[in-house]
């Protein structure tokens, strides 16, 4: 059946997978949902989108992206809440740091009324996908990348923006164990460490990967010029309660400005907790560690929501932080934000986007 969802075209599938989802068990990113979104960007402007059922797009070998970078995503999320309703979060949020990013990329921006029109039409098409099961939620990935077919090295003059759903669990099973990385380097000042763009994750592979071997779950980034001082934590931004405060690397051009991370800052200043966003040095962290100060570290992002960290190795040595009871203040922040989300707590900051 072909339908309009906001004046977007739907083609609906004749196949839906849907009953092959075991959504007790989601995982993240293992199911992709029966439909995208699709949308052409050539001769300077955006055509109209389209949904349509999930599957292989055409692509030539000869495609920008596949060989000078030019690739962008976005990952946000959709709830379904206490009264029945959808709630993209912080839409407008997440709209914001895409533009940067494909700014950043030399692509072209968009509308919000289209990137907003897109997602309701696409999370609409879907919504029998969104997992009602405490923790879960529909993730949200934009993407856009250049699709013109060239091997001279350009800016594209064409592009695809495609939106897919996947319904998910939490992205860490257990508190996870991080090394400091003071080898290799995620992201230079003056780079494209703030722009979500495909090869800040692809260059972060190796060195993950050795840490992996090693037996850790992620790293810590530090900076590019004297590994000093913290940047992030690649799949997500890091936090840390010091000394009864929550402290969270300042924003550089070397750090993704993290929709989670602006989120819990601001819900953590409305518990009456200082906030401090500035440098953090590796040699503070150790030594908070080790005189008690430090209580609390996590990861937060999107996909990671908030992941507590058991463990932070520095220069080869494992510093154990405390077990996590519900009294911390990660699981208070957790659980506020999931509240809000799912409208158990009142939005006072217009975060949701309700469909
Ligand atoms: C997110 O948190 O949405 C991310 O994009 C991080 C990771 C899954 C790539």
């Amino acid at each position: 059946m072909n339908t309009t969802t906001a004046s977007i075209a739907v083609e609906q599938t004749k196949n839906s997978r849907l009953n092959e989802v075991d959504f007790d068990n989601l995982g993240f990113g293992t199911y992709i949902s029966d439909h995208m979104l699709v949308a052409q960007y050539d001769k300077g402007q955006w055509h109209e989108p389209k949904v349509m059922p999930f599957g292989n797009l055409p692509m030539s070998p000869a495609m920008l992206a596949l060989h000078y970078g030019q690739a962008i995503f976005e990952g946000m999320k959709a709830f379904r809440m206490k009264d029945g309703k959808i709630n993209i979060f912080r839409v407008k949020r997440h709209y914001q740091r895409m533009l940067k990013s494909l700014d950043r990329m030399c692509m072209p921006g968009m509308s919000e009324e289209l990137f907003t029109s897109s997602l309701e039409a696409v999370v609409k098409a879907d919504e029998k996908w969104i997992p009602k099961n405490e923790g879960c939620s529909l993730y949200i990935r934009p993407v856009v990348f250049a699709s013109e077919n060239k091997l001279g090295v350009k800016v594209s003059d064409q592009y695809l923006f495609v939106i897919m759903t996947s319904p998910v669990g939490p992205y860490f099973s257990k508190p996870v164990r991080l090394k400091v990385e003071l080898e290799y380097v995620r992201a230079a000042e003056g780079g494209t460490g703030f722009a979500k763009c495909a090869g800040n994750y692809g260059g972060a592979f190796y060195p993950t990967q050795l840490a992996r071997e090693q037996g850790f779950d992620q790293v810590i980034w530090t900076d590019a010029k004297e590994h000093k001082y913290i940047d992030e934590s690649g799949a997500m931004n890091i936090m840390f309660v010091i000394d009864g405060k929550l402290v969270t690397p300042a924003l550089s051009s070397s750090i993704l400005d993290g929709v989670t991370r602006n989120t819990l800052s601001q819900l953590a200043k409305d518990m009456g907790v200082t906030v401090e966003e500035r440098k953090v040095s590796i040699e503070e962290i150790e030594k908070s560690i080790q005189n008690g100060k430090l209580t609390e570290a996590f990861g937060a992002g999107t996909a990671a929501v908030v992941s507590p960290v058991a463990t932070i190795n520095i220069g080869g040595k494992d510093h154990h932080l405390p077990a996590v009871t519900d009294s911390a203040l990660m699981m208070r922040l957790k659980k506020k934000l999931n509240d809000i989300r799912t409208g158990h707590e009142a939005d006072v900051h217009g975060w949701n986007h309700i469909i």
